[in-house]
């Protein structure tokens, strides 16, 4: 009997670590895309961080690893694809995760949770986050802007153009934003990382 229910699980968790990979795959391939707004660093600066630190927090939080993963992978997805999306990302990137989650048979109660975490993952559009997983994911989405400060100033002068001064602003703005955003437990996380930019990013005198 005992041999049944874990040949059961190792099959499970094959078919579920093998949807990951292949999401993984999706949203990577969009970021190579030539019509990416954002570039590959979307991918290695960005998403791949949001993974790292979702699955932390989810630990932290005792939320559902699968569905963190699965809600970090494709948060940005709709914006990846079409730039034309950005603003409404989140509405956009729910409705395209359901769409990729059912090709995979994806139970549709993990379904509901995966959207609810795209849906309440920006600090710019404040939505309730009604479980732990979408807490997760929102805090990772911010904790990943502290690792990536110098693909963020790629972004601001590249694709953005700004200036030296604007890119500065910008930069500190959205850190400050980030860290507004945070549980206390992911501000404990990335404090260091938060002050160290409040010195060298903020009110630069000349
Ligand atoms: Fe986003
Ligand atoms: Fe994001």
């Amino acid at each position: 009997m005992t041999e049944v229910i874990d040949s059961d699980i190792i099959i499970v968790d094959y078919f579920k670590n093998m949807m990951i990979k292949e999401i993984a795959k999706i949203v990577e391939n969009a970021c190579k895309q030539k019509t990416n707004y954002f570039g590959y660093g979307a991918w290695t600066y960005h998403i791949l961080y949001v993974v790292k630190y979702a699955k932390l927090m989810a630990e932290k939080f005792g939320a559902d690893e699968e569905i963190v993963e699965v809600a970090a992978l494709l948060h940005d997805y709709a914006s990846v694809k079409d730039y034309k999306l950005y603003k409404d990302h989140h509405l956009h990137g729910a409705e395209l995760a359901e769409q990729i989650l059912k090709e995979f048979d994806y139970p549709q109660d993990k379904i509901e949770q995966v959207k609810h975490c795209i849906l309440c993952h920006r600090g710019s559009k404040p939505a309730q986050k009604l479980t732990k997983e979408a807490l997760c994911v929102a805090d990772a989405d911010s904790l990943a802007h502290f690792d990536s400060i110098s693909s963020l100033f790629c972004l601001a002068f590249s694709r953005h153009k700004m200036n030296v001064d604007e890119a500065n602003n910008w930069l500190m703005g959205k850190l400050e934003r980030s860290w507004n955003k945070l549980s206390p437990q992911a501000k404990e996380i990335v404090k260091d990382k938060y002050e160290a930019s409040k010195l060298l990013l903020g009110n630069r005198e000349r």
